[in-house]
């Protein structure tokens, strides 16, 4: 069994090392949800509530997690969500993702606010990665970051729709990290106590919107650099935005952060191609309903009209199993593999997919399933949640 594998055999305990790794603020940043953290633990403690039926004795002829999406085959039916700054949580991490996503065949989505650009992603995934975009105020901005993400390589584009504001985040508050971030004497104290972090930071230079240096005015300071990002994306999504973007966007297109029957809707009528069924991990609308309850609805409605994906409180093998026995094409996680870099580094990428295709390999074991598309046969019908 491999070193990692017998020290983090789970995902707890990666949280664990990710918060003994990095200053509090960081690991405060990417574990937190918003306002009371309602929706944060809803979305895994009702996905929970999904149960598997185990089969022992049905004939078993071995089992493959390659999951066909777009017309790719992947070699599992999960991914990597996109994060904003994620450099702040480990040097380097968009790299560290996307080289592991590619080495394990599964996809890695880049954020428009994370801290490599589409061209570095571009290179070292040599195409193969799927881009986030935030929709600017300024539709020249828009097209100008859809050129690059094409001449990247793109394969697929992923419209953010459930950022009309940034959700009310009280630790990002408390620690200064609202935009602009500040470096308070508590956030320089917390640096000091994270040697390797602060080590490693100070050696890759300081994380930057690498995708918007092209747009911003050089040498802003931090409270202008907040005014630059509030101007830059401010505006909710609407029709005409999704459907001016159908029109330049020749690949495949997805809306992410659908979490009613009536954005799912908006998503077939305008042309796309598939949804993903996310609040965010939880971080946006603390009075709404976990992921899996979302994704009930949508399923029965417009499974086969719309690719369905989902993400919003996965953390595991049988999170994973959950969803796609409720019906979601595909998963998505977020937290996990942001854990996985800032507790292991270089190598968290590689041990996190490694152990979730593991750990989901032996749920499919468990109840008798060849395939991931016969997840669905496995669940205990009625949901709970
Ligand atoms: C720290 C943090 C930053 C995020 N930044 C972005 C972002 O820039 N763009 C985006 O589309 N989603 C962003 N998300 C949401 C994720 O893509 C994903 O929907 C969410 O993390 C899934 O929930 P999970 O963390 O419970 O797996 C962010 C999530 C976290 C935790």
């Amino acid at each position: 069994m491999p070193t990692f594998l017998t020290k983090y055999p789970s995902v707890d305990d990666l949280r664990r090392k990710a918060a003994q790794r990095i200053p509090k603020f960081a690991f405060e940043y990417l574990d937190g949800g918003c306002n009371e953290d309602v929706n944060l633990h809803k979305n895994t403690r009702e996905l929970h509530e999904i149960e598997l039926i185990p089969q022992y004795i049905k004939p078993f002829g071995g089992l493959t997690l390659q999951t066909e999406l777009f017309g790719r085959l992947y070699d599992a039916p999960f991914g990597i969500a996109p994060i904003g700054l994620q450099g702040l949580l480990w040097p380097n991490a968009p790299v560290i993702l996307a080289k592991a996503a590619k080495k394990h065949n599964v996809p890695f989505v880049l954020s428009t606010v994370t801290t490599t650009s589409l061209e570095e992603i571009g290179q070292v995934t040599e195409g193969d990665f799927w881009f986030q975009l935030y929709h600017p105020a300024e539709n020249s901005l828009r097209d100008d970051l859809l050129l690059r993400a094409e001449q990247a390589g793109c394969q697929v584009l992923c419209i953010l729709s459930d950022v009309p504001c940034f959700g009310f985040r009280p630790r990002d508050i408390r620690n200064g990290l609202a935009m602009p971030p500040s470096m308070s004497l508590k956030n320089m104290m917390q640096i000091a106590s994270r040697p390797e972090w602060a080590l490693r930071t100070l050696w890759h230079g300081q994380p930057q919107f690498a995708n918007l240096l092209p747009y911003m005015p050089k040498g802003l300071n931090m409270k202008a650099l907040g005014q630059f990002m509030n101007q830059t994306f401010s505006g909710r999504l609407n029709q005409q935005r999704i459907q001016e973007i159908r029109d330049r966007w020749k690949g495949k297109l997805v809306l992410k952060g659908v979490a009613s029957l009536e954005d799912a809707e908006w998503a077939l009528r305008l042309g796309l191609d598939g949804i993903i069924v996310s609040n965010h991990g939880g971080r946006q609308l603390d009075a709404g309903q976990s992921a899996i309850k979302s994704l009930h609805p949508i399923v029965q409605n417009y499974k086969g009209k719309l690719t369905i994906m989902m993400d919003s409180g996965v953390r595991t093998g049988p999170d994973i199993a959950r969803t796609l026995a409720c019906g979601a094409d595909f998963t998505f996680l977020g937290r996990t593999f942001m854990y996985a870099v800032a507790a292991l580094g270089e190598e968290g990428g590689d041990h996190a997919i490694g152990m979730l295709k593991t750990q989901l390999q032996q749920v499919m074991e468990q109840v008798c399933c060849e395939k991931v598309t016969d997840l669905p046969s496995c669940r205990v019908p009625f949901p709970r949640v």
